[in-house]
C-alpha cells in the first residue's frame, strides 16, 4: 500500500502539468555573445551538468538519482526563446511537465538581458556533438523524498516570490555580488546560503573565517583555508568571475550572515 502511494504521488509529480507564463525577454541591447559565454560558464550551462561545452553529461546524486543532462545543441533547437526562458527560470519543459534536477531555483534570479545573452551564445553552437541518450533513474529514496516533499522536481523548487535580482539595480559591488552569489552559490548551498544536506554543502556563514584575500584565493584556486581539496567546487576555479564580483560576493555573504566586521 505504502509503496503504491509513494510510486503514485512521485509519478504524478513527474507527469503533471505545471503552470508558468511564456514571456518574451525584454532587453534594451542586442545580445552580447561574449557576456553570454561568460555567464554560461558562471551559472554552469557550460562547465556544469551539461558538460564542458554543452556536449551533455550525466548527473548523479548518491542514493537519489542518475540521469542524463542532455546535449544542448540537440535540445535547444526544439525550444523558442520564450520556452527556453520559461524552462530555465520556472523548470517547466515545453510539454508543460517539470524538469528534474535542473537548478531553476537558482536561475530564477537571472535578468532578462543576461538570459538573452546566454541563450544567444548557446544557440550559436553548431550540432557537433553526438546526442546523449536520455535516461532518468530515480531511487525509492528519491520517490519517497518527492512524496513527502523533502525533495522536489525543478518546477516545485522555484520560489516565485523571490526577487529577480538580475533586473534590479546593480550599481555597486554589493548588489552585483548578491546577484552573482544568488544565481551560482545557491545551486548547492541552499536558497538562503545556509547549506544543503543533499549536496553536502555547508552554510556559507563559514565566510566569517575568511579574510577578503583568503576568499579571493579560494575562488581562484578552489582551495579553501586549510588547503583541503573540495572536488565538488573545482568548477569555481574556472568560472570567469571578475575581481569585483568576487569582492562583491564576499561583502554580500558577510552582510547576509550578519557577520560583524
Ligand atoms: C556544485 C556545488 C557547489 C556550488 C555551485 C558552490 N559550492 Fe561551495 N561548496 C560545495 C561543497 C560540496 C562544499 C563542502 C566541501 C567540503 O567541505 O569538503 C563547499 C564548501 C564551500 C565553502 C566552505 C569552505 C571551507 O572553508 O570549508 C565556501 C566558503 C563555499 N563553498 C563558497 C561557495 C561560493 C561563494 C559559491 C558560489 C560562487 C559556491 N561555494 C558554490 C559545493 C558547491
Amino acid at each position: 500500500m505504502a509503496v503504491a502511494v509513494v510510486f503514485g504521488v512521485s509519478e504524478w509529480k513527474l507527469r503533471r502539468q505545471y503552470e508558468a507564463p511564456l514571456q518574451a525577454l525584454r532587453t534594451s541591447a542586442p545580445p552580447d555573445l561574449a557576456e553570454g559565454e561568460r555567464m554560461a560558464l558562471i551559472v554552469g550551462c557550460w562547465n556544469g551538468c551539461h558538460g564542458r561545452r554543452g556536449e551533455g553529461g550525466s548527473e548523479h546524486i548518491d542514493g537519489i538519482l542518475r540521469q542524463t543532462a542532455p546535449t544542448l545543441s540537440e535540445v535547444l533547437p526544439l525550444y523558442t526563446d520564450e520556452a527556453l526562458a520559461r524552462l530555465i527560470r520556472y523548470g517547466v519543459k515545453r510539454d508543460g511537465r517539470s524538469a528534474v534536477g535542473m537548478s531553476s531555483y537558482a536561475f530564477w534570479a537571472l535578468g532578462d538581458q543576461d538570459l538573452a545573452n546566454i541563450i544567444a551564445h548557446l544557440r550559436k553552437q553548431q550540432k557537433t556533438f553526438t546526442p546523449r541518450e536520455r535516461t532518468l533513474d530515480l531511487s525509492w529514496r528519491a520517490r519517497l523524498a518527492l512524496t513527502i516533499g523533502t525533495w522536489g522536481v525543478a518546477a516545485e523548487r522555484v520560489d516565485r516570490s523571490r526577487p529577480r535580482w538580475g533586473d534590479l539595480p546593480q550599481t555597486n559591488s554589493f548588489e552585483r555580488g548578491r546577484y552573482i552569489a544568488t544565481v551560482t552559490c545557491t545551486e548547492c548551498h541552499g536558497l538562503n546560503f545556509d547549506g544543503n544536506e543533499l549536496e553536502h554543502a555547508p552554510s556559507l556563514s563559514r565566510i566569517a573565517m575568511y579574510s577578503p584575500e583568503q576568499f579571493r584565493e579560494f575562488m581562484r584556486t578552489g582551495k579553501p583555508i586549510g588547503g583541503r581539496d573540495i572536488p565538488n567546487m573545482r568548477w569555481v576555479v574556472e568560472a570567469p568571475f571578475s575581481d569585483a564580483e568576487i569582492d562583491g560576493m564576499y561583502q554580500f555573504l558577510r552582510v547576509h550572515h550578519r557577520i560583524e566586521r
